[in-house]
C-alpha cells in the first residue's frame, strides 16, 4: 500500500516527492555532495539576517559517529544507523543586532534553523539524496560528545543517504515506510482571523 501525494493547488513537485525515509542503502556520501545539501541550507531566510543554524556533519569514519548512534533512542536505533552520513542542527539562541555591543536573545533562533533544515531536505530531494529528521536522541549526551557550549540548542539530527529497498527494515517499520499524508489546507489556513478548531 502507497499513499501517493497530491496538492490541492500546483506546486513544484519536489514539495510532494520529498519524504523521510527509515530504509536507506548505506551507500558513501561524498563530503562535496554532503557541503552541496548545506550549501542550499546557507541560503534560507533569517530574522535580522543572524542566520542562527550550526550544521556539524558526521561521516562513518567520523571519530564520533558510533558515539553519536548510541546517542539515538531505541526506536531510531533501529534503522538509522544504514544511514551515510548525519547532521547535527543546532540554532544559537543570541545574536548582536546591528548597532549594538551586548549579545540579545534571538526569539527565532529555532524557526530560522527549521527554515534551513528544510531547504536543505528539498535539496537533497532535488539531487537524489534522501534526509530524516531525529528528534529522538539523548541532545544533553550529544551536546557533551560534540563539545557544544552553552548558548546553542541541538535542535535535530539528520540522517542522509540513499533511499533503499524497505524489505530490510523491521515489519512495523516497514508498513510505515511510505510518504505520510497532510492535514487539508482548509484545516491549517484560516481568512481574516483565528477560526480554527482548539481541540
Ligand atoms: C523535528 C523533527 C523530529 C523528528 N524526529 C523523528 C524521530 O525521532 N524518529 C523518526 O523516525 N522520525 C522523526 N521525524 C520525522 C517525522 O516523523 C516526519 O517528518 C513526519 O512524519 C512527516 O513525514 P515526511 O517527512 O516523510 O513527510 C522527525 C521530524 C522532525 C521535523
Amino acid at each position: 500500500m502507497s499513499i501517493s501525494r497530491s496538492s490541492t493547488y500546483p506546486i513544484e513537485p519536489v514539495f510532494l516527492q520529498r519524504w523521510s525515509p527509515r530504509a536507506f542503502t548505506g551507500e558513501a556520501i561524498s563530503e562535496e555532495a554532503l557541503l552541496a545539501l548545506l550549501e542550499a541550507a546557507r541560503w534560507a531566510p533569517s530574522a535580522n539576517n543572524a542566520q542562527p543554524w550550526r550544521f556539524i556533519y558526521l561521516m562513518p569514519d567520523s571519530p564520533d559517529w558510533q558515539g553519536l548512534l548510541n546517542t539515538l533512542n531505541e526506536n531510531n536505533r533501529r534503522w538509522a544507523p544504514q544511514a551515510s552520513a548525519f547532521l547535527v542542527l543546532l540554532s544559537k539562541t543570541t545574536h548582536i543586532r546591528p548597532g549594538a555591543s551586548e549579545p540579545a536573545p534571538l526569539y527565532s533562533h529555532s524557526l530560522d534553523a527549521g527554515a534551513a533544515w528544510a531547504y536543505l531536505a528539498l535539496q537533497a530531494e532535488a539531487s537524489g539524496w534522501s534526509t530524516h529528521p531525529i528528534g529522538g536522541y539523548d541532545r544533553a549526551a550529544l551536546q557533551v560528545l560534540l563539545g557544544v557550549p552553552e548558548g546553542y540548542r541541538l535542535e535535530t539530527l539528520v540522517a542522509v543517504g540513499k533511499r533503499g529497498p524497505a524489505e530490510g527494515l523491521p515489519d512495523d517499520l516497514r508498513s510505515r515506510e511510505q510518504p505520510t499524508p497532510r492535514r487539508p489546507l482548509t484545516e491549517i489556513v484560516a481568512k481574516d482571523r483565528f477560526s480554527f478548531a482548539t481541540t
